[in-house]
């Protein structure tokens, strides 16, 4: 079931978190326009060559990454439920002389109207810090097996479910298995682009906004591996690549996280290795 007042919330949220993350990152048009990329090599390679490509990005917060699939050739729809996200995305692609389409829309809403129109994509992206926000996987899974042509393929980069058990200081209080159960925080999305410093900062790191308590609630989803798969697997996607990765990109997710080259985190020298990304590729035939 599609829980809609959940996602309104999740909006408003996020709505907040974005002008805060956004406060730490000094000029992102003039990154983008000098070539900087906000995108891992992890993606790339999933998502293979994408130039004239038809390419939608669920869930694209501000738009750097939508961009910056739009300078690699894309056709780029950037869509996203936060208004804020999307008024910036719109900005942002004009400073940076970078074509794409922003929508602002509930994933689910949008999904559903861009079934009814003819138009269908090549590429459908989604990444770092998705899933958890999808309160319904089948419906997701169902509206994104709609709209790929033939030979399209629906590319996820997400971090790991099993990652997601954790709290930031390592202890382990979340269930792996919660069968769609929401997961309620009174404080929403904190500001963990501030947590992470310049390392989500490409273009420069700047102090921003300081201290932020999110004044809205969050609810989040913690769906499994197995579960997202599934989900896939039952609209007639064929999965074609499911890979695991033992570092995060980009993000400190826990206490203590050491920092590898390529912006990759992985956990203290005493914490054994654990799954905390994870990528993949489903096709339709
Ligand atoms: C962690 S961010 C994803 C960041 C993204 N990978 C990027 O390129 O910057 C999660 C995004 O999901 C969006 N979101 C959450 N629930 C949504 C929904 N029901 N429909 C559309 N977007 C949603 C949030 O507004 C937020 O921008």
């Amino acid at each position: 079931m599609v829980r809609k007042a959940l996602h309104e919330d999740n909006r408003r949220a996020w709505n907040a978190a974005t002008v805060v993350h956004n406060s730490h990152k000094a000029d992102q048009a003039a990154f983008l326009r000098a070539g900087g990329t906000t995108l891992f090599p992890e993606e790339l390679a999933l998502l293979g060559d994408i130039a004239g490509q038809a390419l939608v990005h669920l869930q694209c917060n501000a738009g750097q990454d939508s961009l910056c699939l739009a300078r690699l050739g894309a056709t780029v729809t950037g869509v996203d439920i936060s208004d804020e996200a999307i008024t910036f995305a719109r900005q942002l692609a004009a400073d940076s002389g970078i074509p794409a389409t922003f929508a602002r829309a509930d994933v689910y809403d949008w999904l559903a109207e861009a079934a009814r129109r003819p138009a269908r994509y090549n590429r459908v992206f989604s990444s770092y810090g998705a899933i958890i926000w999808l309160s319904d996987l089948r419906a997701w899974a169902r509206g994104i097996a709609s709209i790929l042509k033939p030979g399209g393929r629906f590319v996820l980069v997400d971090f790991h479910p099993f990652a997601n058990t954790f709290e930031r200081d390592w202890t382990r209080q979340t269930p792996y298995f919660s069968d769609g159960a929401a997961c309620t925080f009174a404080h929403g999305i904190g500001d963990y682009v501030g947590l992470a410093g310049e390392v989500l900062a490409p273009s420069g790191y700047l102090e921003g906004i300081k201290d932020f308590v999110n004044p809205h609630r969050g609810h989040e989803f913690n769906w499994g591996l197995g579960e997202v798969a599934t989900a896939l697997l039952d609209t007639g996607l064929v999965i074609t690549a499911l890979r695991e990765y033992p570092y995060a990109n980009g993000d400190r997710l826990f206490d203590q996280m050491r920092e590898l080259p390529g912006k990759r985190m992985v956990p203290p020298e005493d914490v054994p290795n654990l799954p905390l990304m994870f990528g993949l590729v489903a096709r339709k035939d």
